[in-house]
């Protein structure tokens, strides 16, 4: 989860992208290590000679000459923009550019890396510089570690995903990609929100049933090693989260997911609707030897879950459409998931349309 605030007012400032980058210790902040204090900025000389003939900026030199903006503006976290610092290691005209292009975008805003923020604090070498070094070192073997735990089980859920083509590793994949996406979105913690994705259908009751699933994702987990790292309280919550996402004809209804596990399911039920969902379905029903349709048994929205869940029951693939898939744009829990909900299901919609008309040879 990232720390917002001073991505807020940098996105406020609407410079251009390519021509700035925020300096210092705000990444730090945003990433949740310590509180910095005033923003400072990198910019390029073309948005330099921009700024300086604003309001808000105003031009002064520090005591050896450098020139700078300091800024007048309403907002008091934001201090100064430089674009040639000599007093700054690596912060000449060109060290500044290369830092500029290597900038990351977190949230709409651009940021100095933490590589070349690492490297500058370690070459200013000012105490409080120091004690930075160390908070950065710690946080980024974190984050090495959570990147070889996501490769481990993306690697395992590979080898044991190997049902239908509607539910094999490219579903999974889309679905970590979308949650990824839609954590950004609603600034969530990413690492929980991928394991979560990852895992959700690895022993789904209709693919690979056990007797309690949740129960086997903590010994998955458990056997990956990955409880040394995450801890039991954070692992029994991502297989909890992991093992109640699934629709189930609205059996999990019920389950209390955390934030994370919220996104995960949306981003679950994103790739069940729209022209994926609908792709999937007739996949699965294909797999299934089910009819596309028949207009004979129609289509009946009220089953139950335990209806929904007898894999037995004789079904066409456009039932599905409204057993699930058009159920599913009510039940999204984020803004971001119901604002991407909307437009995949207005899509099945004009489908549905053309499919009925095609049916009858109207067009
Ligand atoms: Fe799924």
């Amino acid at each position: 989860m990232l720390n917002t605030r001073i991505v807020q007012i940098v996105k406020s400032l609407n410079l251009p992208k390519g021509e700035y980058a925020i300096f210092g210790s705000a990444l730090l902040e945003v990433y949740g290590l310590r509180d910095s204090g005033d923003i400072d900025f990198i910019v390029t000389k073309k948005l330099f000679d921009e700024l300086k003939k604003t309001e808000d900026w105003e031009e002064f030199r520090y005591s050896n000459g450098d020139l700078a903006l300091k800024y007048r503006g309403a907002n008091k976290d934001i201090d100064v923009a430089f674009y040639d610092c000599q007093a700054m290691p690596g912060c000449d005209e060109k060290g500044i550019r290369a830092m500029i292009k290597r900038a990351e975008n977190i949230g709409g805003a651009m940021f100095v890396s933490l590589d070349d923020i690492l490297t500058w604090k370690k070459n200013f070498v000012r105490e409080k510089d120091l004690v930075d070094v160390k908070l950065i070192e710690k946080f980024m073997k974190v984050q090495q570690q959570k990147t070889e735990i996501l490769e481990k089980v993306e690697q395992k859920v590979k080898e044991m995903n190997d049902a239908d083509a509607a539910h094999d590793h490219w579903h999974v994949v889309r679905v970590k990609n979308l949650a990824q996406k839609i954590c950004v979105a609603e600034n969530s913690d990413e690492f929980r929100v991928s394991m979560i994705a990852l895992l959700h259908d690895v022993f789904d009751w209709k693919l690979n049933p056990v007797e309690d699933e949740e129960k086997a994702l903590r010994e998955l987990l458990d056997d990956l090693g990955v409880s040394k790292f995450i801890g039991e309280a954070d692992l029994k919550s991502i297989a909890y989260d992991a093992s109640h996402i699934s629709f189930k004809g609205g059996a999990n209804r019920g389950a209390k997911l955390s934030l994370e596990g919220q996104i995960a399911q949306d981003a679950d039920r994103l790739d069940g609707i729209g022209a994926m969902g609908m792709a999937r379905t007739f996949a699965y029903g294909g797999a299934k030897n089910r009819e596309i349709y028949n207009p004979d048994d129609g289509v009946n929205p009220d089953i139950s879950p335990e209806e929904y869940q007898n894999l037995d029951r004789k079904s066409h693939s456009i039932q599905h459409f409204y057993e699930k898939l058009l159920k599913l744009k009510d039940l999204m829990n984020t803004k971001t998931g119901r604002e991407m909900a909307q437009h995949r299901h207005e899509f099945m919609e004009k489908f549905l349309d053309e499919f009925y008309a095609e049916w009858e040879g109207e067009r």
